[in-house]
């Protein structure tokens, strides 16, 4: 009999010590890409599209936060994580925050009850709702306008990375875009050719330094990335 108590005492306390080692961090954005995305569109700002499944992400994330029903607002992010954890493994039209009109062409969210744990919900309802704010949503859109109000070389030569080595009016690893506009013999054909193939040892100022070869960039994009250096040329 003693025995027996030694024994389920030690698998309590064995099993006690396995829970603590259980509890690994759980990353709510990855989390949220791998059991969401397929129907959800988890951009910031988010992409629509004629077709897609579901309510975007963020509207989502809005959407609960500020229906959710609280006197007071210290809760209100609590509640919509209680909210979703809800949701999401056991969705009703009555529960459901959208519109009559969106839930129709939508159809009701199918539960995802056995595809994910509430442990991994909470993960997920707290990024969601840490990730998409007003702020957040400000900030990504401030850059989009900055990217969008470049001309259309320079944003590729950013995204790209171009712009790691080169600066428009000065040396850093490469040379300046406008000296190599301005160099003597630099027509388009020829950056052109040098994004595509690389080139070394024609600037005295890249010390030793090489331009990698951009094979992969497409021909469309190199050639509007090497109008847009070449344009360098008239500005003052
Ligand atoms: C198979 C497609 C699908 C998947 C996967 C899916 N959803 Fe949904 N979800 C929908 C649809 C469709 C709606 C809109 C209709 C509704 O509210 O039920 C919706 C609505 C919701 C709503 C309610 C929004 C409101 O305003 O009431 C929440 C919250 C939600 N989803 C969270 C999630 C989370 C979190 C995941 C990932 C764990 C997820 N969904 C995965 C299709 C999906
Ligand atoms: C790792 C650093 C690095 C990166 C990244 C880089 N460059 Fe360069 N680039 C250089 C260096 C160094 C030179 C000067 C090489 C020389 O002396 O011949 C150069 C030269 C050039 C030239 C002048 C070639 C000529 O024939 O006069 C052009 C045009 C150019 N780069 C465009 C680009 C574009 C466009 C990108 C992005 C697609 C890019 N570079 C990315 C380092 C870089």
């Amino acid at each position: 009999m003693k025995t027996i108590w030694v024994l389920t005492l030690s698998l309590i306390f064995l099993s006690g010590c396995f829970e603590t080692k259980k509890t690994v961090h759980l990353d709510g954005k990855k989390l949220l890409e791998q059991k969401c995305s397929k129907c959800h569109n988890l951009d910031l700002p988010p992409k629509t599209f004629e077709d897609e499944k579901a309510p975007p992400m963020m509207a989502v994330a809005f959407h609960v936060r500020s229906f959710i029903k609280t006197g007071d607002e210290s809760q209100r992010v609590p509640k919509a994580i209680a909210f979703v954890k809800d949701y999401v493994v056991a969705p009703n039209v009555s529960k459901s925050f959208c519109d009559k009109e969106s839930l129709k062409s939508y159809g009701l969210m199918p539960s995802q009850k056995g595809k994910v744990t509430q442990d991994e919900l909470q993960a997920i309802a707290e990024y969601m709702f840490k990730h998409f704010t007003q702020k957040n949503l400000d900030e990504a859109q401030r850059i989009e306008n900055r990217l969008n109000a470049m001309p259309k070389g320079e944003r590729l030569a950013l995204q790209n990375n171009c712009l790691s080595c080169h600066k428009v009016d000065k040396h850093i690893v490469g040379p300046a875009f406008k000296n190599v506009a301005m160099r003597e013999g630099n027509t388009l054909e020829v950056l052109v050719h040098s994004i595509q193939n690389g080139s070394k040892q024609k600037y005295a100022s890249s010390k030793g330094a090489i331009m990698p070869a951009f094979k992969k960039l497409n021909d469309g994009d190199i050639k509007t990335i090497a109008e847009w250096i070449h344009s360098l040329k008239y500005e003052k």
